[in-house]
């Protein structure tokens, strides 16, 4: 017998086009765009109820937004989170996630393979404010055990990480975060919740530049945290209500669409990277090439446990040096040079140089940042066209 559609079974294709709609009184299809920065009550009486949390209403954009809110509330679903709270960029939710939660005297036992700016945040930015960093290899369970025998209060993580790909097995951190109570926040960017759901996996805290595959399409920045409602009330709201990293309503509009069409993204992204993770593999002047879902990946096996495809970034190392590898860049024509990734367009970049330039000599090495090495974000070209581009560059 047919039944009625229930909301709460919906898969997450139907719930990425149809949740979090706040329809205005006009009934429009798509979500309206709410692009003022204040509202207008009905008498002091009503401001001063609403100031006082007496009546739950908008008040000011720095603290909540129609169309910031629907884009909230869709995330929210698709990620299976009880609630999320968004944010200018990926960096304002790495900082004001960690910021919010961590006081003085705290300790943060971070992954050392982070992106370069989440680096700097645990590196200098925290233990300027007198919160004591721990950095780890992430993928070797005895460093955690023995980073976490001295009391804790945070984990930071990013799985893939940024630009190495190095995988590490969110459910066992979690298992031993609750041994030591301690709180595991995961950045999820190269994943996103079409591929990985690190609160299924015993997670407290995800965060997301949105910037990247959320819009896809390069368009804005962007930036959510999600989960327990106590934690995103109490802990992460306030801090931003205060100190004003909040999303734009224009960005959160651009976001909402974007997300409509991120599970076909996605898996787009992911099937042209792995065909190109296979040709860069057959290729004699590449020494090197890393992809989660390729056997060749040192933590293949979790990559297969935790993902359900391997995503849309490509890394590999080029035989030679810095130059040979500049020159290759230079000489891709349909393939772009960026630092931006999970755009709808290829973007290459050069991680030593670019987006981990800050970090020293020493660290670059530490975690695999060489010169020879290239992180390359396959977007939704036809594949052939892209390994045509690659294969033209490589023989210049
Ligand atoms: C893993 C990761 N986290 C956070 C960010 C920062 O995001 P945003 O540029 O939106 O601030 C990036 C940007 O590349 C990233 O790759």
């Amino acid at each position: 017998m047919s039944k009625k559609s229930d909301r709460s079974k919906w898969r997450s294709e139907t719930k990425a086009v149809h949740s979090g709609t706040l329809r205005s009184q006009f009934d429009e299809t798509s979500e309206a765009i709410f692009l003022n920065s204040g509202f207008i009550y009905s008498s002091a009486e009503e401001a001063e109820a609403a100031f006082g949390d007496k009546i739950n209403r908008y008040l000011y954009s720095r603290f909540g937004n129609p169309t910031v809110s629907m884009f909230e509330e869709k995330l929210k679903i698709i990620e299976d989170a009880e609630d999320c709270k968004a944010t200018g960029s990926g960096m304002s939710a790495v900082f004001a996630s960690l910021a919010s939660y961590l006081k003085a005297g705290d300790r943060l036992v971070a992954s050392k393979a982070l992106f370069g700016s989440c680096y700097i945040i645990c590196k200098e930015i925290l233990p300027k404010f007198g919160i004591e960093v721990s950095f780890v290899n992430g993928t070797n369970t005895e460093d955690w055990e023995e980073a976490l025998a001295t009391p804790t209060k945070a984990i930071f993580l990013e799985t893939p990480s940024n630009p190495n790909l190095e995988i590490i097995d969110i459910s066992q951190i979690c298992k031993l975060a609750k041994v030591y109570n301690t709180k595991v926040f995961v950045d999820n960017v190269f994943s996103t919740p079409i591929l990985q759901k690190p609160l299924d996996l015993g997670a407290d805290v995800v965060i997301y530049s949105a910037t990247k595959h959320i819009d896809g399409q390069g368009r804005c920045l962007g930036g959510a945290i999600l989960s327990s409602e106590e934690f995103i009330k109490d802990v992460v709201t306030p801090f931003i209500r205060h100190t004003g990293p909040s999303l734009s309503p224009f960005n959160a509009w651009v976001l909402l669409k974007g997300l409509e069409t991120l599970s076909l993204r996605i898996k787009e992204h992911s099937n042209n990277a792995l065909e190109i993770a296979n040709y860069l593999h057959t290729k004699n002047i590449v020494s090197r090439t890393i992809y989660p879902s390729l056997n060749t990946h040192p933590q293949n096996e979790i990559a297969k446990k935790q993902m359900k495809a391997g995503g849309g970034v490509v890394s590999f190392e080029l035989k030679g040096n810095k130059d040979k590898v500049f020159k290759f860049l230079n000489k891709l024509q349909i393939i772009k040079i960026s630092n931006n990734l999970g755009d709808t367009k290829s973007l290459i970049c050069h991680p030593a140089t670019t987006t981990h330039q800050r970090l020293s000599d020493d660290e670059k090495l530490e975690i695999g940042i060489t010169q020879n090495l290239i992180r390359l974000s396959v977007g939704l070209e036809n594949v052939d066209d892209l390994i045509d581009d690659i294969e033209y560059a490589l023989d210049s």
